[in-house]
């Protein structure tokens, strides 16, 4: 890192803060305008990964810009990531950056912060064991299994909505022990809603407001969060009503809250509990089926890698499904699963919000900076990565993965805060892969335009048409 104050645009870029700031403060080089100007003359809102990657390439690895009097870092330099989401992870929370995703998920374990956080973590951590996990690999396979049988020879399917009903129905399940039905659709479809509108609610000051006045448009944000919380109090409501303790996450989560005599308590704990079921649910269940849904389309582009793989599964195999204990062999899968979400990670961006003044390298920042980091700029980086935007699983063999320093690869975060379902991720994505590629191979549909949209997860903007052919 360099540590010497000295080329112009750093000059200007320190003494750029107004009034106090730029007596106390050191800023790096970044854009000398309010950022609106710059989204609405040069990029459009929707995106903000275009942002990023212009910052970058401008500016270099750490960059300032303001909105408003909102002070904003730009991080692309793993040390300084390491920085803040470990070493100095006490100064940080995620506040502001997910404030408007608090909207869907209200307080879950993605959203809530202190105590709340620490509370949610530690109720859901044993379903996430590593002894549990083993449990969860029968369910996964015959899913799999169970949503192939329903393809036919040449069939037209949208890749990421297969997907999405595959891990819906897998995190279901899984963790909450419950079979969805057809809601598994509305479900589906009210969450598509809202994610369709989620870079506006980002966008738009005071949507909380908005919201609530019922300005047209946004009618649909709050018809379709009606249909999640629906689906997600009934499953509640069921599994209460139920009886049975099969000791899973639900089972945790109603522990925890259950103790409450008082209705006015109960109802509040009820809340609690949809926002925690729905942050497990949402973080389950979008995040795998888009990594999937990228790797088949992958796959699809890359013949070559789609044959090393499938002759793993051959040896692997034979003939079998996949188990748990098959997954130490499935090396060059899980390689393949690990570059596409090289390429195309599911969480592209993350960000933090500083409680105190603190400093990076020779940077200085005040209390309320709000610092954001992009693993879909920082893993395409080429000082990183040779050829980065080639999809090149090798890189992911033991001795490869030695060449990337740590954070300039992190799918699922780091630091205290990094994804609790990250091991789940990785058996639920391998045995997927294994188990549909065995039978099935998919074609890219004529005419199928191929867009990452950055929402809350990073989507194909105009889905994934393919064609199913038997093997
Ligand atoms: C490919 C799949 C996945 C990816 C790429 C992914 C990515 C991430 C990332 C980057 C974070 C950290 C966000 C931050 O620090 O701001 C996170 C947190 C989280 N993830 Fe995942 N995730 C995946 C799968 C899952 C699964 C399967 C579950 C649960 C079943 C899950 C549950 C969570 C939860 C609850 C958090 C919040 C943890 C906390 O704040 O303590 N994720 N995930």
């Amino acid at each position: 890192m360099n540590s010497s104050v000295t080329t112009e645009h750093e000059k200007k870029a320190i003494l750029r803060g107004s009034g106090a700031d730029a007596r106390t403060f050191r800023f790096p080089p970044g854009l000398k305008y309010n950022l609106p100007f710059y989204v609405f003359t040069k990029f459009r809102p929707a995106d903000p990964i275009g942002l990023f990657q212009y910052l970058t390439q401008r500016y270099g690895d750490i960059v300032h810009y303001k909105i408003g009097r909102q002070h904003i870092l730009f991080l692309n330099d793993p040390a300084y990531m390491r920085e803040v989401l470990v070493v100095q992870n006490d100064n940080f929370t995620k506040e502001r950056t997910v404030r408007r995703t608090k909207l869907l998920l209200g307080e879950g374990m993605i959203t809530a912060e202190g105590t709340s956080h620490r509370t949610q973590r530690q109720v859901a951590q044993p379903a996430f064991h590593r002894q549990r996990i083993p449990q969860y690999a029968q369910t996964i396979v015959d899913e799999s299994l169970r949503l192939q049988d329903s393809w036919r020879e040449g069939q037209p399917v949208d890749v990421g909505r297969e997907m999405v009903h595959l891990t819906l129905r897998i995190v279901a399940q899984t963790l909450f022990n419950i079979q969805l039905g057809p809601e598994v659709q509305d479900l589906a479809n009210a969450i598509n809603r809202i994610m369709g509108l989620y870079n506006y609610l980002v966008t738009l000051p005071a949507v909380e407001t908005l919201i609530r006045l019922r300005v047209p448009g946004l009618a649909r944000f709050t018809k379709a969060k009606r249909t999640v919380d629906a689906i997600v109090y009934h499953m509640i409501e069921e599994h209460r009503l139920s009886g049975t303790k099969s000791g899973d996450l639900l089972d945790m989560m109603l522990e925890s809250t259950e103790n409450q005599e008082d209705p006015c308590e109960r109802s509040r704990a009820t809340d609690a509990l949809r926002d925690q079921v729905i942050t497990i649910f949402l973080a389950g269940y979008e995040t795998v089926a888009n990594a999937l849904t990228w790797t088949w389309y992958l796959l699809a582009q890359h013949p070559e890698i789609e044959r090393k793989m499938l002759q793993e599964i051959g040896t692997v195999l034979g003939t079998h499904h996949p188990t748990w204990d098959d997954l130490p062999r499935l090396r060059y899968t899980e390689m393949v699963f690990a570059e596409s979400m090289r390429l195309y990670p599911p969480a592209w961006a993350m960000g933090r919000q500083a409680q105190n003044d603190f400093v990076l390298g020779p940077y200085r920042f005040p209390a309320g900076t709000t610092v954001l980091m992009s693993q879909f700029v920082t893993h395409r980086d080429a000082r990183r990565f040779a050829e980065p935007t080639r999809f090149n699983p090798e890189r992911f063999a033991p001795s490869g993965r030695l060449t990337f320093p740590k954070f300039s690869y992190f799918p699922f975060g780091a630091g205290f805060r990094q994804c609790i379902g990250e091991s789940f991720a990785w058996m639920e994505g391998v045995l997927v892969l294994a188990t549909i590629a065995q039978k099935w191979k998919f074609k890219i549909a004529p005419g199928q335009r191929v867009q990452p949209q950055a929402l809350i997860t990073l989507r194909p903007k105009y889905g994934m048409r393919m064609t199913v052919e038997k093997r």
